[in-house]
């Protein structure tokens, strides 16, 4: 059984692969197959789509495809499943710019990962974590939104912790994690 992950994401990548290795469960990377992104502030919708997109007809091969965002509660969940977009444009410091003198910093990423393949119409894991954003950027590893979210029980960004921090908590390991059970279980 082959099991790609179709993302140009390599640091998303790196932290899926050691999340499957746990169950012993190799993960490839799939940069061929494009991930179609509708329009919908729901991320299981566009999970759900772009595996339709890649799993349509006859595929001898798993694939998985992932969707995350951060959701800020004093914005009303902004930017949500327009994070990509956001951090192009805006960025960490337009995200600053917008929490500036906010006191209720809190925040959450969520991630819906969603699997297709020979014996699976359509598989979808959810993975959240609660934090907070930080008032100034810090720490130089992960990627993204890492430099300002500050995951509950600690006092640093993700991208102070670290990739072996942020793969016991972040969203990301949890729906990799429920995938992996699941492919134990399942397949
Ligand atoms: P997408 O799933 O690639 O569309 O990701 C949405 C946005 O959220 C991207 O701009 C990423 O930079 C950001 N993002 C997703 N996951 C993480 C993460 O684990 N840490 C920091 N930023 C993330």
């Amino acid at each position: 059984m082959r099991i790609f992950f179709v993302t140009s994401n390599e640091a998303k990548f790196r932290e899926a692969s050691l999340v499957l290795k746990e169950f012993g469960i190799n993960l490839s990377i799939d940069t061929n197959h494009r991930k179609v992104e509708i329009q919908s502030d729901n991320l299981e919708d566009i999970v759900s789509n772009a595996l339709r997109g890649i799993c349509n007809g006859e595929v001898s091969d798993y694939f998985v495809v992932e969707d995350d965002g951060l959701f800020i509660n004093k914005l009303n969940g902004f930017p949500g499943p327009y994070s990509s977009y956001v951090y192009k444009t805006i960025g960490l410091a337009g995200i600053l710019k917008l929490m500036s003198g906010v006191d209720d910093r809190t925040a959450y990423f969520k991630s819906v990962v969603g699997l297709c393949g020979p014996k699976v119409d359509i598989k979808l894991f959810t993975g959240v974590v609660y934090g907070r954003i930080a008032v100034e950027p810090r720490g130089t590893e992960g990627f993204g939104f890492d430099p300002i979210f500050i995951p509950d029980g600690y006092d640093m960004t993700f991208a102070e912790l670290g990739i072996d921090v942020k793969n016991r908590l972040s969203h990301r390991a949890r729906a990799f994690r429920a995938l992996g059970n699941w492919l134990l279980s399942n397949l």
